[in-house]
C-alpha cells in the first residue's frame, strides 16, 4: 500500500503562467508550462490530499482526482487562490505570475490606423498571491503552511533565503540551474529555517513526489 502522508489535508496549488489582456485579442504571458505545478498536484493527490489546482492557460491534462480551476489573469488567480486557501492546510505557489499588467484593457481591438502611430502601454503591478496568502490570518495562525518557488540564476541559497523571508513563507523552493520552463526535469533546493536540502536532478514527477514528502514531514504527516 502506498504511503498517504497527506491524508485528510487540503492542498491548493497554483500553476502555469498568467495572461494579461491588452485588448480582446491580445495579451502578455510567459513560457511557464505548468508541468512542475501539475506534477506537485498529482503527487499531493497520490499522497492522500484533497487537491485544488488553480491553473493559468496551459496545455496539460488534469491529474486524476484533482479539482481544477482555470484562470487567465493574475487577478483571477489571486481571487481563486485566496478563496481556496481559506479552507486549505497547505498552499504551494508554483505559478509564474505576471508581475505587471496593462493599466487598461481596451474594450475593442486596438486598430492599426495606417498613420504609423503605435499604442503606448502603461503598466500597473499585479497582486502578490503568495505574499498575500502567507500573510493571511490562517497562515499566521499556523493553520496554513505556505510554500513558494523561486527561479534564481545566481547566489541561489542567499537569494532564496531572502525571498523566503520577504514572502513570509516557512519553505521556499529554488529551481537549480538554467531555465526549467517547459522541460521535463529539474533540480531543486529547499530552503527553510533549518537550512538547505537539495533534491538532485530528476524528472519533475520524481521531484514532485520528493517535495511532497518533504512538505508532509514539515507539517507533521507521517511517512509510512
Ligand atoms: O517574487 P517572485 O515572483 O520571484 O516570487 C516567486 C514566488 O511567488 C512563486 O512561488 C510565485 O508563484 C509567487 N508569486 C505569486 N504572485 C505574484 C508573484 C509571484 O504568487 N504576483
Amino acid at each position: 500500500l502506498a504511503p498517504k502522508p497527506l491524508l485528510g489535508q487540503r492542498v491548493v496549488v497554483t500553476a502555469g503562467p498568467t495572461f494579461e489582456a491588452i485588448d480582446p485579442v491580445r495579451g502578455i504571458t510567459n513560457h511557464s508550462s505548468g508541468k512542475m505545478g501539475f506534477a506537485i498536484a498529482r503527487a499531493a493527490r497520490e499522497a492522500g490530499a484533497e487537491v485544488t489546482l488553480v491553473a493559468g492557460p496551459v496545455h496539460l491534462p488534469t491529474p486524476r482526482g484533482v479539482q481544477r480551476i482555470d484562470v487567465q489573469s493574475a487577478r483571477d488567480m489571486h481571487a481563486a487562490a485566496v478563496d481556496e486557501a481559506l479552507s486549505a492546510d497547505i498552499f504551494i505557489a508554483t505559478a509564474a505570475v505576471a508581475d505587471w499588467r496593462p493599466a487598461q484593457e481596451a474594450d475593442q481591438k486596438i486598430k492599426k490606423d495606417g498613420s504609423g502611430e503605435v499604442p503606448q502601454l502603461a503598466f500597473v503591478e499585479n497582486p502578490d498571491i503568495l505574499a498575500d496568502i502567507a500573510h493571511s490570518a490562517r497562515a499566521q495562525s499556523g493553520a496554513l503552511y505556505c510554500v513558494g518557488f523561486a527561479a534564481e540564476s545566481e547566489n541561489l541559497e542567499a537569494n532564496a533565503q531572502a525571498k523566503r523571508v520577504r514572502k513570509g513563507v516557512p519553505l521556499l523552493v529554488a529551481n537549480i540551474g538554467p531555465a526549467t520552463f517547459g522541460k521535463d526535469d529539474n533540480a531543486l533546493l529547499l530552503v527553510d529555517d533549518e537550512g538547505v536540502t537539495e533534491l538532485p536532478h530528476a524528472s519533475k514527477r520524481v521531484l514532485a513526489q520528493q517535495l511532497v514528502a518533504e512538505i508532509a514531514r514539515r507539517v507533521g504527516g507521517e511517512m509510512a
